[in-house]
């Protein structure tokens, strides 16, 4: 499998994206755990988590991070290079909410909680979710800073982050910022700012919902007619193209795409062997921005 970075770790170009496979509609575990498999299976090293990943309602916190480090510790192969990745700060109080909290005290604590569930000394890639706007975003990363200096986490990200909360934030840091993580597909090209500072600053760019977002990513072919007709011709499918297209935009991206079943990891996997010419990233690019 294709390589990246991440700060001083080699990962996979593609990473595994952990929510579907515990929010509503997920599959139930065995079949979670076939899907995790199969990703390490096919040589992926990068498996993307959060604390909020799991259903509505405070009971089960760390849903995907326990259920990652079960597969992880019960897979029959050498896991000692995958890095987890998870994230702090956001929540899930009740159905349809997303609640944001930055505060300092509170990420230290969920990273704590965080390494405990994913059974490790220290958190791989700590990532700060969301900004929460009731809290200076210095304050929230500077919690990072004092969690990288403890040796809670081993590296810092954020996600959902503007070109100046980057900036921002690898000054907090002190210059170890190692990834940010943002919405970013042919459907949601308005993070490409972040993207382009990203490969700028030598920064790890994880784009989120890389195809289009859980319920949209069936269709990405329908919705997107250059994409249909390019994987047409190269006998791949839109999803592929897409991460193939993602993978083309800088030595730095590595789309996290989700998965609940084994087959469709397995088909991302696939997308670190195109090499697309430049006439293709062309049209791609004229498509989206068209
Ligand atoms: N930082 C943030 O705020 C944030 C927000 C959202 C998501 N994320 C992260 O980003 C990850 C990816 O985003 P996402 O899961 O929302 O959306 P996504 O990756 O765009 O779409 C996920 C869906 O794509 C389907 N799929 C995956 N590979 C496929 C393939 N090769 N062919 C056809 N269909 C394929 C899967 O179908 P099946 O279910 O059939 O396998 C899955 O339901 C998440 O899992 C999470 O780790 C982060």
């Amino acid at each position: 499998m294709k390589t990246r970075t991440i700060g001083d770790v080699t990962v996979s170009a593609i990473g595994l994206g952990g929510m579907p496979l515990s929010i509503e509609g997920r599959p139930d575990e065995k079949q979670g755990i076939a899907t995790i498999h199969a990703a390490l299976e096919q040589g992926i090293t990068l498996i993307d988590t959060a604390d909020a990943y799991h259903q509505p309602g405070t009971h089960e916190v760390g849903h995907n991070e326990l259920l990652v480090a079960k597969a992880v510790a019960s897979f029959h192969g050498d896991t000692s290079d995958v890095l987890v990745a998870t994230k702090g700060g956001h929540l899930r109080p009740e159905a349809g909410s997303w609640a944001q909290n930055g505060d300092p005290a509170y990420l230290k604590e969920a990273a704590r909680a965080s390494a405990k569930r994913l059974g490790v000394d220290a958190v791989g890639l700590y990532q700060f979710h969301r900004p929460d706007p009731a809290v200076p975003y210095a304050d929230s990363v500077g919690a990072l800073a004092e969690l990288l200096d403890e040796g809670v986490i081993r590296m810092a990200g954020i996600s959902n982050a503007t070109v100046a909360q980057i900036r921002e934030a690898n000054e907090v840091l002190d210059g170890r910022l190692v990834s940010v993580q943002n919405q970013y597909s042919p459907a949601f090209t308005s993070s490409e700012e972040e993207l382009v500072a990203c490969d700028e600053m030598g920064i790890a760019f994880l784009p989120w919902s890389p195809l289009g977002g859980i319920t949209n990513a069936a269709d990405l072919g329908s919705r997107h007619a250059v994409f249909a007709e390019i994987a047409n011709a190269r006998r791949i499918t839109p999803q592929v193209l897409t991460l193939a297209w993602e993978l083309a935009k800088s030595e730095l991206v590595i789309p996290i795409p989700g998965s609940t079943r084994p087959q469709t990891i397995m088909n991302s996997a696939t997308a670190t062997t195109i090499k697309l010419s430049s006439d293709e990233v062309q049209r791609l690019d004229a498509a989206v921005a068209g």
